[in-house]
């Protein structure tokens, strides 16, 4: 039976004493909560569904908005809306991303609001210098006030998700992630960091940002822990005022929204951080005092610092998806915590709500959400939920609260005085105001203060650069690695240096610093060397990942692939002291490579101004520590890859390092060796790879389907179907004999496909716009067409004709291939269980080679749905 979250909810006040007894620590964070009814809880199963999401909003903190009506503001949305035709203000509560809408459909439908999404930029591309921002910015402006048909001109709100600075932006300043933030404990440069990615947005023409994320995350494994501040409530709190201050300008001052501040965003409310397992868009079966105290602690200082916006979660609180929760966004949101604003869906997250699709939710609107985010799908929600109310499925009053908030915003945001976007004076100067020096030592100083130094045995650190130093590992020269997820692609993959113009790896950074002391520095990414150096500083981590796809079994660090420990070993035995500088979102278990390492600093993922990480970790030219570490952590970290929910002030709270630690050259102190016991079987399984070096993924086999409709397994090569259909040969693509070639021959249609015994539900990701990605050479196509197919149980499949796409590409060459999964969806999958997520058909004529087929957002080549 598996308990309530509770037992391990965090107890912690902000100078924590970690061997306070529980009970007076529970007492202290949970008053409300008597100890008596915390074990009475630590002992019952997780109450079923709908009883425990019962909500008191009583017992929820009363809120004094800082923006009290303002009679004039407010007799002027009145009047607008008096204005608006039904077909008007229902456009306006729904949001379409650019992607999937055109200036022309914003003037038709009156659409409220329009959105950028992690894989949508300007002109279909990803992301977009400042121009191209502008310009498009622009196009739906002009769209949305455009008065030839006599309707009300009302401004459309472009929002897009600037979560480390304005990360889809060519060539922007890009901060630490929230993760590393957290360590730096200084509110003053988060509100620093919120106004000059305000002014980066506008610079760009756009108003608004899908940030802060004020999730208190409770389980690391989960992907989006690094878009947390912290495990502590209490920290997230007291940033969330700082951000939403710096990123919207001080309430009650001029500077409140005006043209160099932006709209934020609180997301995502509420309980993100704390699903089950750390999945993501998962159930927090948590009770009510914790959602409160935990999970919910940054909005009412958000609120109080004039949030214009929330972003409702994905993920459930005991049972009960966000998007429809009622009680939690209408009686608690709105009405005890005073909000005003705009009340945001998340990405089609309505379309989980039971009863639901992504088309049409009136559930979502009743329960309160003023406007859905429906990238894709706005069409089918403008038409099912105009009918819905015209029929009064949703009522008239839902819809003028609904459409009084947006306009209010709007109003607030001067969006009415008129302007283009792209004649903000930042925008105007826009090449002076993005990535300008001024906002990259920001970064840079953010940089230095997120540092966690682990580990400094006998003072390795700081070095000195009048020495000879070794720069090692895949992120010494990675800008992309040091920023990861949410950084011009959704994922942050697929990028190299280039596409990061005026920022500084932590390579060129240490680079820079120790020519100008007159050492040597040498990057060698596999660590060997021709003259052996005075020391080496090995950066490595976590590859970039976004949301689910970050989502872990557990907290082992690379479970499987011990490169990077090979490679701080290798250099630890022949003598070189090593700096291991690790990269990525969150703690995870690696006290290997830690106990390999002579210092061990955590970096998180610090963003374009890899400099940083130089300043603290080597000496000045005249022997002078310039910068201590200042950092310290801000999320406990693990003694074992299995304690996933390990937060301060639990009971039996065992980390290797808790909440708060961090060394500084005043403060030494000495690490031993550390237990290496994982707590686990370290074995690899990249999750969402179906087939690679030469074999299926477990529990997954290859088959093939003869012509004569006999199917068999492929175990050997080579071997192929008894009736001569199809052939399947080995041949190399890295490694020896790691693909399979392909063969048609004969009379009819044969298949190989990939089939599993334990179906897939891929739902999350189809909605996520993932991508199935064949890595594949094609050598001749045959005349009758190729399909590919998915299956979903007997009777359920769908096949996409996909042999038009495959005409345009080169033959006798490697590439990744991919199909948006939503495509199978579209065709008639049904993506929750699929038995077969790839198959492949064709007949005579057809030679193909495969090596690998995996889920993934990155492909040399992407077939849309219709163009097959
Ligand atoms: C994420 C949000 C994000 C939105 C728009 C969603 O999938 O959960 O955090 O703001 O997409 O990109
Ligand atoms: C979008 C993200 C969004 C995600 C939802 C992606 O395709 O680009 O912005 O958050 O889907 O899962």
């Amino acid at each position: 039976m598996r308990l309530p979250r509770i037992a391990c909810a965090p107890a912690w006040s902000s100078d924590v004493s970690l061997s306070s007894p529980r009970k007076s620590v529970l007492q202290r964070i949970f008053p409300a909560v008597s100890i008596a009814g915390v074990l009475f809880l630590q002992a019952s199963p997780v109450p079923a569904a709908g009883a425990a999401a019962t909500v008191h909003p009583e017992l929820w903190p009363k809120v004094t908005s800082p923006l009290p009506p303002d009679p004039a503001l407010e007799a002027r949305v009145g009047a607008l809306l008096a204005r608006m035709s039904v077909e008007d203000k229902v456009g306006q509560m729904i949001q379409a991303d650019i992607k999937y809408v055109t200036p022309q459909d914003v003037r038709k439908y009156r659409l409220g609001s329009i959105l950028a999404g992690g894989n949508s930029g300007p002109d279909g591309g990803q992301y977009g210098t400042a121009a191209q921002w502008q310009q498009l910015a622009d196009a739906f402006h002009r769209a949305s006030i455009d008065r030839s048909d006599g309707r009300p001109a009302i401004p459309v709100l472009f929002g897009i998700d600037a979560v480390h600075g304005h990360n889809n932006l060519v060539g922007s300043t890009l901060f630490p992630q929230n993760v590393g933030l957290g360590a730096t404990r200084d509110p003053e440069l988060i509100r620093q960091i919120g106004e000059v990615t305000a002014q980066e947005l506008r610079a760009s023409g756009i108003g608004w940002t899908f940030a802060p994320t004020l999730t208190v995350p409770q389980d690391n494994r989960w992907g989006r822990s690094y878009e947390g501040y912290s495990e502590n409530p209490k920290l997230v709190a007291q940033y969330a005022a700082a951000i939403v201050e710096g990123l919207e300008g001080a309430v009650g001052t001029s500077q409140f929204l005006d043209a160099d501040h932006v709209l934020a965003t609180a997301k995502h409310f509420v309980g993100d951080g704390g699903t089950r397992d750390g999945k993501d868009q998962g159930d927090a079966e948590v009770s009510e005092a914790v959602l409160r105290d935990v999970h919910a602690a940054g909005y009412p200082p958000a609120i109080r610092a004039g949030v214009q916006v929330v972003m409702v979660s994905f993920s459930s609180w005991n049972g009960v998806k966000m998007a429809g929760n009622k009680a939690l966004i209408t009686d608690v949101l709105k009405g005890r915590m005073g909000f005003g604003g705009i009340v945001l869906g998340d990405w089609n997250a309505h379309g989980q709500v039971p009863g639901c699709t992504n088309e049409d939710c009136a559930a979502a609107y009743n329960a309160g959400l003023d406007m859905l985010e429906a990238p894709d799908s706005w069409k089918g929600l403008y038409r099912h939920t105009l009918a819905e109310v015209k029929s009064g499925a949703i009522p008239m009053s839902r819809v003028d609260d609904a459409v009084t908030r947006i306009l209010r915003v709007k109003m607030r945001l001067g969006m009415f005085k008129g302007g283009l976007p792209s004649a903000n004076p930042l925008a105007v100067d826009a090449v002076h105001i993005i990535g300008n020096p001024a906002h990259r030592a920001l970064a840079r100083r953010a940089v230095r203060e997120s540092l966690v130094l682990l580990k400094n045995q006998h003072g390795l650190l700081p070095l000195d650069p009048r020495k000879r130093i070794l720069v090692a590992g895949d992120g010494a020269d990675n800008i992309s690695k040091q920023n990861g997820g949410w950084t011009l692609t959704w994922q942050g993959t697929g990028l190299t240096n280039a596409n990061f113009p005026g920022a500084t790896s932590i390579w060129a950074g240490i680079d820079a610093q120790v020519k100008a002391a007159g050492g040597t520095a040498v990057l060698s990414v596999d660590g060997t060397y021709r003259q052996k150096p005075d020391a080496a500083i090995v950066v490595f981590g976590e590859d970039p990942y976004a949301e689910f796809q970050g989502d872990l079994p557990n907290l082992a660090y690379r479970p499987g692939d011990d490169h990077d420990l090979d490679l701080l070993r290798r250099l630890h035995r022949q003598g070189v002291p090593v700096v291991a500088v690790f990269l990525g979102g969150r703690p995870l278990w690696m006290n290997r490579e830690i106990n390999a390492a002579d210092a061990f600093v955590v970096a998180w993922l610090p963003g374009s101004e890899g400099e940083g990480v130089a300043d603290v970790l080597l000496r000045t030219r005249d022997g002078r520590v310039a910068h201590d570490f200042h950092g310290k952590l801000g999320y406990s970290w693990p003694r074992t890859a299995v304690q996933t929910t390990l937060n301060v002030g639990q009971a039996d709270y065992h980390p290797q390092f808790p909440y708060g630690y961090g060394l500084s050259y005043a403060h030494p102190s000495s690490v031993g060796q550390l237990p290496e016991v994982a707590g686990m079987v370290l074995e690899t399984a990249r999750a969402g790879v179906y087939f690679a070096h030469g074999k299926p993924a477990r529990d997954f086999a290859l088959d093939i389907t003869g012509a004569n409709g006999k199917s068999m397994d492929v175990t050997a090569t080579p071997s192929g179907a008894a009736d001569g259909s199809l052939l399947v040969g080995a041949l190399d693509y890295k490694a020896q004999e790691d693909a399979r070639s392909l063969r048609w021959s004969g009379a009819g249609e044969a298949s190989v496909a990939l089939t599993t015994t334990a179906p897939l539900d891929l739902d999350r990701e189809t909605n996520g716009d993932v991508l199935l990605v064949t890595t594949l050479r094609i050598d001749a196509l045959s005349p009758e067409g190729t399909t590919l197919g998915v299956s979903c149980g007997s009777g359920c499949s769908a096949r996409l004709p996909i042999g038009n796409g495959l005409a345009a590409l080169p033959r006798g060459q490697w590439l990744r291939v991919g199909i948006p999964l939503k495509c199978f969806r579209a065709a008639g999958a049904d993506m929750q269980k699929l038995d077969s997520p790839f198959r492949w058909s064709s007949s005579a004529g057809e030679r193909i080679a495969i090596a690998e087929v995996a889920l993934g957002t990155v492909a040399d080549r992407t077939l849309d749905c219709r163009q097959h």
